[in-house]
């Protein structure tokens, strides 16, 4: 076993990225690195960065700012950055941070032990921000703490859509699935660990198996995940509403495991801005599937993406957001400030939009969104709700917490001794992000 050494890593972006945090550092626990949340006490710390809005690009350099001076205090100490910021700026990195030891990209994180091991020896620094044709690090398995219930698993890398607003593409390459048998086994070693409930990953989910030989298809998947015994719930993160199939809507109905919740990011109502983002369906189209899910799986959840200014956006076009959002009612949305991105095409597109306006239909976006959340969550006042039971609530250690099947968080009083348990909780109190119950 090598000696003892710590590693301090600092997660920035989507949980695409929190879960290759995930297997970053399984792959360096096998090098001897137990992970620290104390910076200064660390032997390497790592930023695995987002660069999805410019703000996410800042909040990575105010980080990296910080690590200054723990280089001061540690001259050994090993700094490296990680994910879709370090690939999008390679070495242009070291020209912000020139203490910096390595950087490394999307496709690289396979290769960590090697890149640290050569920095070692050599005292030189690294950049690596190769695309591979295969990501080899998908299938790194990782188990999550002990106790934990819930875990994510990628089955799917990149994306082919090009949104015209989306730097994704770009950083994380083109879509590649991971073989179905690989991610059955996966999930079965989790079950067999406890892990009760599973979230599938990846940018688009809907198109899972297009880039393999063997025909598989995302339903065809989900129905195997639901054979394996121990896992209760199956979750998955994104989907396209341009790929909804059908087939796939029917899993609502036919596979009992599945959660009663789907994240379908519409990111505007206007067709002309649709068309402008390049997200191939019309406000009808993304109107017509809902209503096809809301027959299947009445009480299903439905939740959002939605980005206000996009260059050209009128407020006759955000009025027509606004009003899909009244016809939807979404259980919940992220809403965002649209975020010029270097070498995505929207730059050939003009029309910018005062920051002033964004941040004015930004604020009105987000309190009709509070006002819907606050009234579905209302109605579920007096009705019973299966949770499956997490840990201690965050906001209070006295109180457990879990999940509904539709991804809502409740918190309520009741026995540590029910983690990984799915339990019927009475849903006494509404909030706008969260529920509070009472256990029967
Ligand atoms: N693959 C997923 C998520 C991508 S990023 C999907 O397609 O849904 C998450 C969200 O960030 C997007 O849905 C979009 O709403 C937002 N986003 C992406 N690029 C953006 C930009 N340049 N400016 C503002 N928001 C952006
Ligand atoms: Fe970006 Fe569009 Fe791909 Fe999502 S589907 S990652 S928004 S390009
Ligand atoms: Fe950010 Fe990359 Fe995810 S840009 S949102 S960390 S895929």
């Amino acid at each position: 076993m090598p000696d003892q050494k710590y590693l301090y890593i600092k997660t920035f972006g989507c949980q695409m990225n929190v879960h290759d945090s995930e297997q970053i550092e399984e792959l360096l626990k096998k090098e001897g690195y137990q992970k620290t949340d104390d910076a200064k006490r660390a032997d390497l710390v790592i930023t695995n960065t987002c660069s999805i809005r410019e703000k996410a690009e800042h909040k990575a350099y105010s980080m990296l700012g910080r690590f200054r001076h723990l280089k001061e205090l540690n001259p050994e100490l090993i700094i490296g950055v990680g994910g879709c910021l370090a690939q999008q700026l390679g070495r242009n990195l070291f020209k912000k941070a020139p203490y910096l030891d390595l950087v490394f990209g999307t496709h690289n994180i396979h290769l960590l032990p090697e890149m640290i091991q050569q920095i070692k020896s050599n005292k030189n620094r690294i950049v690596e921000t190769l695309f591979h044709e295969s990501v080899k690090s998908l299938g790194i398995r990782t188990l999550p703490d002990n106790g934990c219930v819930s875990s994510y698993v990628t089955i799917m890398q990149g994306c082919n859509n090009f949104c015209s607003y989306c730097v994704v593409p770009y950083l994380r390459g083109r879509e590649e699935s991971r073989e179905s048998n690989d991610i059955i086994d996966e999930i079965t070693f989790l079950a067999d660990h406890g892990v009760r409930e599973v979230t599938l990953l990846g940018q688009n989910v809907n198109s899972y198996g297009e880039t393999l030989p063997d025909g598989s298809n995302f339903p065809a998947l989900l129905k195997r995940i639901s054979d394996i015994k121990g896992i209760e719930r199956i979750r998955f993160t994104t989907s396209h509403p341009k790929d909804l199939s059908d087939d796939l809507i029917r899993c609502y109905d036919t596979i009992n495991k599945l959660c009663k919740h789907i994240h379908l990011p519409v990111q505007s109502g206007s067709d002309y801005i649709l068309k402008r983002m390049n997200r191939r369906y019309t406000s009808e189209d993304y109107i017509k599937k809902v209503k096809k899910l809301r027959e299947i799986c009445p009480n299903v959840s439905i939740t959002s993406d939605i980005i206000v200014g996009f260059p050209g956006e009128s407020d006759n076009d955000f009025q027509k957001t606004i009003d899909l959002m009244e016809k939807v009612r979404f259980d919940n949305a992220f809403s965002f400030k649209f975020s010029f991105r270097e070498g995505t095409s929207v730059e050939k597109l003009n029309g910018n939009i005062e920051d002033s306006v964004k941040s004015k239909r930004l604020s009105m976006l987000q309190s009709l969104q509070e006002k819907h959340s606050m009234e579905i969550n209302k109605n579920l006042e007096g009705s019973v709700a299966n949770i499956l039971v997490e840990g201690f609530s965050k906001n209070d250690q006295a109180d457990i917490m879990g999940r509904t099947s539709t991804n809502k968080i409740v918190n309520f009083t009741g026995d540590i001794g029910t983690v990984g348990k799915i339990v019927p909780v009475k849903i006494i109190k509404a909030c706008t992000h969260s529920l509070r119950g009472k256990m029967i």
